[in-house]
C-alpha cells in the first residue's frame, strides 16, 4: 500500500495516485483538527465513517446530476475519485446562524437566516482560511466570474438537496462547506464538487433536540463525536448491519 505515490496530504485525508490516469485515491484518516491545527486529535473510526457518509452523499448527488469527482468506494477508508484541479476557495452555505457568522455579526446561534447565504474563504492554512469576496477571487486569479457562478449554483443545488436529505433523517442542515475543482475532459472543462461532504464539513443538528451531530462536538470539546457521526450514518441508512468503525474510543491528545 505504501508503494503508491502520495500526491498530497491534508489534515484529514491523503491523496494517492490512482490506478489510471486522471484518477486518484482519496484516503480518510482518523485525524481531527480544528482552529488551524491548534487542536489535534485522533478519533478512531472517524475516517471510516466519513468515507461512508461522503460516499453516500456523492452517490446521491450523482443520481440527481450534480457533477462531482466521486467514482466509487474502494474499501473502508478509501475511494476512487477523478483528478481535478482544486480551486483554492471554500464555498460555505448557511441556512441558520452558527459558528463564525454568529461571532462576526453577533447573531445568536440557531437564528434562522432570512435566506441562504453563500460565503467564500481562501483555502490557506497559514492564513487560517480568511473570508474573501468575489473581488479577491477574480483579482488574484483563483477563479474567473463564470467559475464563481458555477460554484455558487452547485453550492445552492447541494444545499437544497442536502437540506431535504437530512430533514428526512431528522437532521437540520445548519451550514456546510464544499470545495470545487476543474475537471478536464478532452477540450472541455467543467466545475465539479470535490473533496468530501461529511459531519466534518457540515453543521448538523437533531431536528427535535438541536443536539450537535458534527465536528463542533470536537471543536467545542463536547465529547461523543464518534457516536454522533455513527448516528448520522445510521439515520441515513448506512452501516446498519454488523459494521462497526473499530477502535478503542477517542483519546485526547493535549
Ligand atoms: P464556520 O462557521 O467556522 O465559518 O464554518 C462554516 C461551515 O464550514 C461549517 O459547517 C464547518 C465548515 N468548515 C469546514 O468544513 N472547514 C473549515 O476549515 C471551516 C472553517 C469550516
Ligand atoms: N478545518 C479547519 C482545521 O482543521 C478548521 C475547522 O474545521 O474548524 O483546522
Amino acid at each position: 500500500m505504501n508503494r503508491r505515490r502520495r500526491i498530497y496530504e491534508g489534515k484529514a485525508k491523503v491523496l494517492y495516485e490512482g490506478p489510471e490516469p486522471g484518477t486518484l485515491i482519496q484516503h480518510f484518516k482518523d485525524d481531527a483538527t480544528a482552529f488551524n491545527n491548534q487542536k489535534i486529535d485522533r478519533i478512531d473510526g472517524k475516517g471510516v465513517l466519513n468515507n461512508r457518509i461522503s460516499e453516500f452523499v456523492f452517490l446521491r448527488l450523482n443520481e440527481i446530476g450534480i457533477p462531482n469527482h466521486f467514482i466509487r468506494r474502494l474499501n473502508m477508508r478509501e475511494q476512487l475519485i477523478r483528478e481535478v484541479e482544486i480551486i483554492p476557495v471554500e464555498v460555505v452555505v448557511r441556512n441558520i446562524a452558527a459558528g463564525s457568522l454568529s461571532k462576526r455579526l453577533g447573531l445568536e446561534e440557531g437564528t434562522a437566516l432570512p435566506r441562504s447565504v453563500i460565503e467564500f474563504y481562501y483555502k490557506n492554512d497559514e492564513l487560517d482560511d480568511p473570508m474573501v469576496s468575489e473581488e479577491h477571487i477574480t483579482a488574484f486569479g483563483w477563479a474567473n466570474p463564470q467559475e464563481i457562478d458555477d460554484m455558487m449554483s452547485l453550492a445552492i443545488r447541494v444545499n437544497d438537496f442536502l437540506s431535504g436529505l437530512f430533514l428526512g433523517a431528522g437532521i437540520r442542515l445548519v451550514d456546510f462547506k464544499i470545495e470545487c475543482g476543474r475537471l478536464f475532459e478532452g477540450d472541455l472543462m467543467r466545475i465539479v464538487v470535490a473533496d468530501e461532504i461529511s459531519p466534518d464539513s457540515c453543521r448538523l443538528w437533531d431536528i427535535e433536540t438541536n443536539e450537535k451531530m458534527d465536528k463542533d462536538r470536537f471543536r467545542r470539546e463536547m465529547g461523543g463525536m464518534l457516536e454522533a457521526y455513527q448516528e448520522v450514518a445510521k439515520r441515513l441508512g448506512i452501516m446498519t448491519q454488523n459494521e462497526r468503525p473499530v477502535g478503542s474510543g477517542p483519546t485526547l491528545v493535549q
